[in-house]
């Protein structure tokens, strides 16, 4: 293929400089040595001398030639079409694939929504905020219920928070659930691996091989037996086979074992004339309580099966006040800024793992929020009608493919009687496996062999699903195809289909708006100039590693080959993302050194629990039962020992003493692990020790120079290392884990790997592994054989941890950016990465103290803490503002510059955690010290100024304490919400001279010190 075949680039790179340059990183070689000039270096791999030698890597890792800009392009373009698209699909089986409207791919494109991080700074978050808000309310509407949160990884994952929820629920602390078996088995193999290990237990029930679906009889008689222990019941409102189970039957008996209905659906066929909301199950009509479901094909195509987006509610009523307090995930609720404008806020956090740890009431840090933004975005298009139209489509559609196929002798409904909505399965006279086949040959995905879900089915049963996006001629060649393989359709053949009865159906309409496609435009445009972006400038929140985004990954993850392909496309036409995801499993084990990679977790966190599960597979295969602690460093991000508890390490306390679960490791001066005290640990808990968390660097920006010292001292106790990886940053290419004596390790992609944050999620990670657990690796792994790329499960797998292969087109995004670093670029975007903090550092620690206390044996790697100087906290103190709240409000200082605030009180309550990363040059870097600079000589000469930050942002700062109190996550949507400008825009800001924004910030502080409170 030439390079004038490829279609046009939806953007002129040649106007985005950090777009082409090499490895994006826009410092040239004369700032890079600059840089190492002022630090008393000559070159990169100085940075890492303070290593010890054995852990570096002598090799950079074994990753091909880097491509250029032209050839990157030409590179995925050509591996997309390795893909093979059908020109007519049947496939659906829990991702449909409905037409996306043209909103949302505008939408995505809106870089300060999609690149920016959770919004943790709600003054400069307002449009991500919104968004998620929007996304919360239409669910709301939708499904009746009142609290939706913004979002889950999928729905497999959200049925077991869903599990774990209904069981803190419980007053009577019970722990068993009845599953319904014709729950999707992918989500039933998540909820399996998830469980193992924990106090939580449960049993499926099984399909009825005559009806398609789970008798409420069966399951009543089974309910009542185990009534005592049933904390929920988890049922489909439309199952696995695509058939309508009793719901309201389900609902009523829960409530009367006084246990939780636990509902999953799909909220497209809940729109007005579609299937009954999920609020309003049950005789009395009182509604289900914890509602599980997958919304990424109302945003998204279906991307070989991710980003999902998993929706999560929970009932948040007159009746339920508190059930909202037990829910995982983020909440946005309604805010007012302090001078009453409205505004919105993160709600709830409380519960979260940043602020709770082990207590919190779920580890999920990185959600998968921007699909939640995309999917406000396609229901506001859509509107009211166009929602209608395309679960009546969907219907329609379904209905005239079963009146035509039903004619064709042989073919029959396998559930005659049982109602279905968009979804069939039919029992054909021929093999259904080799009748896909047939079809794919003749470029057609009909549909999946369902025989495995029904007892007693020999292997002719084909479940055929459909959505607004079949054309009558693709109707038309389905039925050709039955045609001309099994046989001419009987004329006179009266077809007669299931009613789907009227107590099934949505009685009132759901009332979405309907909104002009313009003003939506300019709505969504003027959200996003709510955020910022780190295209502009430094994003400094450290830990979070904000760097530029490509905007390549981004065409490339969009391109149809990859974008429209489904997860239960034939192996032989998905050849080209397979073989991407082999290369990132190759990759990997370079980069790291480890032993093998998997590639379905879709985020940090849940790279910690596949590892977590993992050391759990790896003890019990050895009968190895009593390992009941998990070792993690108080500095450690909230995830670890969130994710501990989640695994099943549930710390139980006896006063100040832990009996069992997550154990504190203490931290020397230095800011690394304390060994004495480690190994104090070590001894008290001999022999239950299952494993250690260990960041590194750790979250002080300092790599732990013992790290292979404390793996020896692990393993020779019996336990296993996880090496949490959210720093790769700093040592991609430089550090072999493997010679660190790691077990396993996750790569956050939304991090190191220029996966966008959008505004929380979706993020994305890779987790390596140490040749003792690879036989226990999650899901699936790629194999090659010649050029040919297929699955295989490993021996000992713990099973899947997502529904599918996990978030894919991150998969894509991140393979287009290793193209493009190549073998030299890994090491020098790290090196380049640590430069920065480096030399940023340099330039700020005469102003500000260093936190921990520096040390000559800890030079930080990626990134630093600063803290404000003694003098500075008391000129606070003097103005009314306490030392333990002056941190905040000073990183607020931060926006008013244009900038982001860096992480704050995060791990040293009293710091600022600065990460500058690879992606600005010296100047930029510069003007950003010198910003910092600027900000401390305001607090120290007019100090009231951190009583009035921010200054320029759309709204002041915004009253949270109020915002929990009256905690308000819906509501219905009636006029377009109104958007505040920007004071000053970021890009004024960018152009002003610093003491012109000091100036501004001194006045506009005194105006608002004058105004009444
Ligand atoms: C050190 C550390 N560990 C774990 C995580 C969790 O990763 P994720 O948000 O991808 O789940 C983060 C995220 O910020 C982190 O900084």
């Amino acid at each position: 293929m030439s390079h004038t075949t490829l279609p046009p680039l939806p953007y002129d790179p040649t106007t985005l400089p950090r777009e082409t340059a090499r490895h994006y990183i826009p410092a040239t070689d004369q700032e890079i040595q600059a840089m190492l000039g002022v630090l008393g270096l000559s070159q990169l791999d100085e940075l890492f001398a303070h290593i010890p030698a054995p852990a570096r890597m002598v090799e950079p890792p074994d990753l091909p030639e880097e491509l250029g800009y032209a050839d990157l392009y030409q590179h995925v373009v050509a591996q997309s079409q390795k893909n093979h698209l059908p020109d007519v699909t049947f496939l659906g089986d829990g991702l449909p694939h409905y037409r996306v409207p043209d909103l949302v791919p505008f939408v995505a494109g809106l870089r300060e929504l999609m690149t920016a991080y959770t919004p943790y700074q709600p003054e400069r978050s307002q449009g991500t905020l919104m968004t998620q808000w929007l996304y919360q309310c239409c669910l709301a509407m939708l499904t009746g219920f009142e609290a939706i949160n913004a979002s889950q990884y999928d729905r497999a994952t959200a049925l077991v928070e869903a599990l774990q929820t209904a069981a803190r629920l419980s007053r009577q602390g019970r722990t068993h659930f009845l599953l319904l078996g014709s729950l999707w088995p992918h989500d039933l193999e998540v909820v399996r691996t998830l469980l193992a290990g924990t106090r939580l237990t449960y049993e499926v029930v099984p399909i009825d091989p005559e009806r398609g679906m789970v008798p409420l009889e069966v399951l009543e008689q089974q309910a009542v037996a185990q009534a005592d222990g049933l904390a929920g019941i988890a049922f489909p409102q439309v199952n696995s086979l695509g058939y309508l189970e009793d719901v309201d039957g389900l609902t009523d008996l829960a409530h009367r074992l006084g246990a939780r209905a636990i509902v999953v659906t799909d909220p497209m066929l809940l729109a007005t004339g579609g299937l009954k909301a999920p609020g309003t199950f049950g005789a009395e009509g009182e509604g289900a309580d914890i509602l599980v479901g997958e919304a990424q094909h109302l945003a998204i195509p279906p991307h070989y099966g991710g980003p999902g987006l998993g929706v999560f509610g929970i009932r948040y009523n007159a009746a339920h006040q508190q059930d909202i307090r037990q829910a995982p995930g983020r909440f946005v609720g309604d805010a007012q800024d302090e001078a009453g404008r409205l505004a919105k806020v993160m709600v709830l956090s409380t519960r979260e793992q940043h602020i709770r740890r082990h207590k919190a009431t779920s580890n999920i840090c990185t959600n998968q929020g921007f699909v939640a933004t995309l999917a406000a975005a396609a229901i506001l298009a859509r509107g009211e009608e166009g929602m209608r139209k395309a679960c009546m489509q969907a219907r329609a559609n379904a209905l005239t493919a079963a009146r035509g196929l039903l004619r064709v002798p042989g073919v029959r409904l396998a559930f005659p009687e049982t109602p279905f909505w968009n979804t069939f399965v039919l029992a054909l006279p021929c093999s259904s496996a080799s009748l896909v086949e047939t079809a794919r040959q003749r470029r057609m995905h009909l549909g999946i062999d369902v025989s495995s879900r029904i007892p007693g089915s020999g292997g002719h049963h084909l479940l055929l699903s459909f959505s607004d996006l079949q054309e009558p001629e693709h109707l038309e060649r389905l039925l050709a195809l039955f045609v001309e393989t099994i046989g001419m359709p009987r004329a006179e053949a009266a077809v007669s289909l299931p009613e789907v009865p009227t107590a099934s159906l949505r009685r009132e309409p759901v009332g979405l708006p309907s909104w002009d496609h313009e003003q939506l435009r300019t709505f969504f445009t003027s959200l996003s100039e709510q955020n910022i972006s780190p295209d502009r400038t430094c994003y400094p929140l450290g830990s979070c590693t904000m760097k530029y985004n490509p905007y390549i990954n981004e065409v490339a993850a969009a391109l149809p080959g990859f974008a429209h392909l489904h997860p239960d496309a034939p192996l032989a036409d998905a050849q080209g993302t397979l073989e991407v995801l082999y290369n990132i499993q190759e990759y990997f084990k370079a980069i790291t050194g480890l032993s093998a990679v998997t590639t379905q977790p879709v985020a940090g966190a849940q790279g910690e629990l596949v590892g977590l599960k993992m050391f759990q597979a790896y003890h019990r295969s050895r009968g190895d039962t009593q390992r009941d602690i998990v070792l993690i460093p108080h500095s450690a991000h909230g995830t670890n020992p969130a994710t501990a508890t989640m695994a099943g390490f549930e710390t139980v306390q006896r006063g100040a003493e832990t009996l069992s679960g997550v154990v504190e490791i203490n931290a020397g001066p230095n800011g690394q692990i304390a060994m004495d005290h480690l190994r104090q640990l070590l001894d008290h808990y001999r022999g239950r020790i299952a494993g250690i968390m260990v960041t590194n660097p750790n979250t002080s920006g300092v790599f732990e120079r013992h790290f292979a010292d404390i793996a020896a001292l692990i393993h020779a106790e019996g336990g296993l290392v996880y090496m949490d990886g959210a720093n790769m940053n700093a040592i991609a290419g430089w550090v072999n884990l493997s010679a660190l004596g790691v077990d396993a390790v996750h790569n956050n992609n939304h991090k190191t790997w220029t996966i966008p944050h959008g505004g929380g999620g979706p993020g994305d990670a890779i987790v390596a592994v140490s040749e003792r657990l690879t036989p226990f690796l999650p899901g699936v792994q790629v194999v090659r054989s010649g050029h040919e790329y297929a699955l295989k499960h490993p021996a000992q797998s713990i099973g899947s941890v997502h529904r599918h292969f996990g978030n894919v087109g991150h998969k894509i995004r991140a393979y287009t950016y290793l193209r493009a670093l190549g073998r030299e670029g890994v090491r020098r975007m790290s090196a380049v990465a640590v430069l920065a903090a480096r030399y940023l550092h340099h330039r700020l620690k005469h102003h500000f103290p260093t936190l921990p206390q520096e040390t000559p044996d800890s030079p930080r790697m990626h990134e630093f803490i600063i803290t404000l100087p003694e003098a500075t906290f008391e000129t606070l103190e003097a103005a009314g503002m306490s030392r333990a709240r002056a941190i905040g409000p000073f990183g607020k200082l931060f926006l008013d510059f244009g900038y982001h605030a860096p992480t704050v009180s995060f791990p040293e309550a009293q710091g600022l955690m600065i990460e500058p990363t690879e992606s600005y040059t010296k100047a930029e870097l510069d003007r950003f010290a010198d910003s910092i600079i600027l900000m401390l000589h305001l607090a120290n000469e007019q100090p009231t100024i951190l009583h009035t930050v921010p200054h320029f942002t759309p709204v002041d700062r915004i009253d949270d304490v109020s915002a929990n109190k009256h905690v308000v996550v819906s509501a219905p949507l009636t006029t377009l919400p109104q958007v505040l400008p920007n004071r000053i825009t970021p890009d004024q800001l960018a152009q002003m001279p610093l003491e012109a924004i000091a100036e501004a910030i001194r006045t506009t502080s005194a105006a608002k010190l004058q105004r009444p409170r």
